[in-house]
């Protein structure tokens, strides 16, 4: 089995929960920087990780690494690179990138060096002058850190949030690998009672889920390196046929999610259907001052609204009294509350949080709030 080095995109704050559902795909020895961890793996280890990676952004082939302060030395390392074991000669290529720090700062220069030197390699490979450039898609990413530029190949293609169920989002959704690293961040196990008062498009709710059910969020897209004829398709199929497998039946969750905007709960129920838990998840329409919660134990994962566009202070503090009155006297119920609003810890009466941790919804800055058992 073909040696290739892989890099695996994270929303910055994630690397550790990225890192951990690696180790559980039996990978070790990485190296971890922001937004990214590098492995050693094999050529068939690229389907298995674009269907399975539930909280990662990208999987990346590194093609190259190497030291250029100047064209030159960016040209001849890009073209000394094995781009021929994987671009067609029919095959379209896109170069994007970014420099940080870096004597090459003009990312547009930086593309288009680059590009003619992927294209001097493929004359030289395949003994011509023209490529028609409409076959199958390769996306080559120029990461510039230092004057270290970094040559890597998208297998994602559409970034691995993008699971394919979610139809309706209403205002500020949560990207889906953010809410599954919510679920895999607390300590929710799929015995457990889970509610999500402010559900939206049900995000949260749905993707724990798919983890309850080991439902691999990547079974019904396409990635772009199913296109190339350098993966065989058997790979693509084993690791579908694989991840099929390991589903394990409905019936046995209780999840419950619930919002004060009837459109959102027709969205949900549709969102949860296409994911194949629509009968795992249970959505009603109810503003929150109307939950009534009977049972002693549970758990709240919840992306209330924000404030940031979304809503008024005293539409916040709405939210907030109605929370400390339903919960006052449940005190082994547990809370994992992600906002943007910092006043968050001192209007829910739950005492301090046991953790909190920075994360990022798209660009808004937001906390993640951690209450186990009182
Ligand atoms: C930030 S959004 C949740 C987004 C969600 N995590 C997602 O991924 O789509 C907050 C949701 O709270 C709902 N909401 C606002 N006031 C509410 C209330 N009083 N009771 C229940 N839901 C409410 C809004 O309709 C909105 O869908």
């Amino acid at each position: 089995m073909k040696k290739i080095k892989l890099i695996v995109t994270t929303t910055f704050g994630l690397e550790a929960v990225v890192k951990k559902e690696l180790i559980v795909f039996g990978f070790d020895q990485f190296i971890v920087s922001d937004g990214k961890i590098e492995f050693d793996s094999d050529i068939n280890d690229i389907p298995k990780l674009n269907i399975g990676l539930r909280t990662a952004d990208r999987v990346l082939i590194k093609i190259g690494e190497f030291k250029a302060a100047d064209f030159d030395a960016l040209f001849d390392q890009t073209k000394a690179c094995p781009w021929n074991d994987w671009i067609t000669e029919n095959g379209k290529i896109t170069v994007i990138g970014k420099s940080v720090k870096s004597v090459l700062k003009s990312v547009r220069a930086n593309q288009s060096i680059v590009k003619k030197a992927i294209i001097k390699k493929m004359q030289a490979t395949f003994n011509k002058e023209r490529f028609s450039e409409d076959g199958p898609e390769f996306v080559v990413q120029i990461s510039i850190l230092k004057d270290i530029v970094q040559l890597t190949l998208d297998t994602s293609g559409a970034g691995l949030h993008k699971r394919g169920y979610r139809v309706d989002t209403g205002d500020v959704p949560i990207k889906e690998n953010l809410a599954a690293a919510l679920v895999l961040l607390s300590s929710w196990h799929k015995n457990k009672l889970l509610i999500d008062p402010t559900c939206g498009s049900g995000t949260i709710l749905i993707e724990a889920a798919m983890i309850g059910r080991n439902i691999a969020p990547g079974l019904k897209r396409h990635f772009m390196a199913e296109d190339w004829p350098a993966i065989d398709n058997k790979f693509w199929r084993e690791g579908r046929d694989s991840a099929l497998k390991a589903v394990h039946p409905s019936g046995n969750l209780r999840i419950f999610g619930y919002d004060i905007d009837q459109k959102r709960i027709t969205g949900c129920q549709i969102n949860a259907k296409n994911a194949g838990v629509g009968e795992d998840v249970i959505f009603k329409h109810q503003d929150i001052k109307d939950l009534e919660i009977v049972h002693e134990n549970g758990m709240v994962i919840s992306n209330p609204p924000y404030g940031v566009k979304m809503l008024r202070e005293k539409d916040l503090a709405y939210i907030y009294d109605a929370m400390n009155a339903i919960f006052k006297n449940k005190p082994e119920w547990e809370f994992y509350i992600i906002t943007a609003d910092k006043k968050f810890p001192n209007c829910f009466k739950r005492g301090k949080p046991g953790k909190v941790r920075k994360l990022y919804n798209g660009t808004i800055e937001t906390n993640y709030y951690q209450y186990r058992k009182k």
